[in-house]
C-alpha cells in the first residue's frame, strides 16, 4: 500500500491500529513472531525495525533490547510513534522518517538485527546496512514468492520459512467485520458506498451460519542470515 493510505489509517485512527472486536482461534503466527524476536533481541546491540508504523510495537520490544531504530515512510505514523516514546520512559528507541524506495540513513553494517513485522519486503534490497552474520527476521500475510525470491537474489543464506494456517479471526457482528477490513491494507474505506458492491462480496464469502464473520489468519515467518 502507498504512503498515502497508512498516512490516513494513522489519522483515522491514531496509528496502524483497528478498533475493530474480535478473537483468535488457533496458533497465531503473530504470537510465535513476537515470542522468537523478544529471545532474539537480548544478543543484539543494534537492531532496526523495518516499517515500525506508529511505534507501539518498537516500544514494547525495547524492554528486551539494547538499543532499536524503527523507520517508516509514513510522516503521521512517525509524528505518532515520536509522541507515544516521549510519553513513556524509554531510553533506546529512536523513531526516523525514511523510505526503503530511496538509500536509507543509515551506514553499512550498522545492525545486527533487522526485523519486519508485516513492514515492506523491500528492505532486503538494503542488505549493506546489515553486519556479516547478522539477522533479517519477519513476518507477513502475503507475498510469500517475492520475499523469497529477495532473501535469494540478496545473498541471504540459512533461509527458513514456517507458514501459519490454523489460526482464524473471528469478529462477532458485521459492523466489526466491516471495520476490520477497512482498517487492512490493500482495503478501501468500505464506508464509503462506492465501494458497496466489493463489501457485499466480502460478506457473503466471510460469514458463518451463525451470522459471525471468519477470516483465516494466515502468516509465513521468515528469517535468514547475511553470510
Ligand atoms: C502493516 S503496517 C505494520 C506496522 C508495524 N510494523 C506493526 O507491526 O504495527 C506496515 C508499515 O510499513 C510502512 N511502510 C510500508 N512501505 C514502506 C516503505 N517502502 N518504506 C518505509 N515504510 C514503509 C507503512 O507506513 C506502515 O506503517
Amino acid at each position: 500500500m502507498g504512503m498515502e493510505w497508512y498516512d490516513a489509517i494513522a489519522r483515522r485512527n491514531g496509528g496502524y491500529r483497528s478498533e475493530a472486536v474480535y478473537a483468535i482461534e488457533g496458533v497465531s503466527g503473530e504470537v510465535v513472531f513476537e515470542k522468537e524476536l523478544a529471545d532474539m533481541l537480548s544478543y543484539a546491540d543494534h537492531v532496526l525495525d523495518a516499517g515500525c508504523g506508529h511505534g507501539e510495537f518498537t516500544l514494547r520490544m525495547s524492554t528486551n533490547a539494547r538499543h532499536i531504530i524503527g523507520f517508516d515512510f509514513s510522516v503521521e505514523m512517525i509524528k505518532i510513534a515520536n509522541q507515544l516514546l516521549a510519553a513513556s520512559k524509554v531510553k533506546n528507541v529512536q523513531f526516523v522518517h525514511a523510505t526503503t524506495k530511496q538509500p536509507l540513513p543509515f551506514t553499512d553494517e550498522q545492525f545486527d538485527l533487522i526485523y519486519d513485522r508485516r513492514g515492506p519486503t523491500s528492505i532486503l534490497e538494503h542488505a549493506h546496512i546489515l553486519r556479516s552474520g547478522g539477522t533479517v527476521f519477519g513476518i507477513h500475510s502475503g507475498s510469500l514468492d517475492l520475499v523469497t525470491r529477495r532473501l535469494h537474489e540478496n545473498g541471504f543464506i540459512d533461509i527458513e520459512i514456517r507458514e501459519f494456517n490454523d489460526a482464524v479471526c473471528i469478529y462477532p457482528s458485521q459492523v466489526e467485520f466491516i471495520r476490520a477490513m477497512s482498517d487492512t491494507p490493500g482495503h478501501p474505506d468500505y464506508s464509503d458506498p462506492r465501494h458497496h458492491g466489493e463489501l457485499q462480496r466480502l460478506i457473503a464469502q466471510h460469514m458463518d451460519v451463525e451470522g459471525k464473520f471468519v477470516k483465516q489468519d494466515y502468516r509465513f515467518i521468515w528469517k535468514a542470515m547475511k553470510p
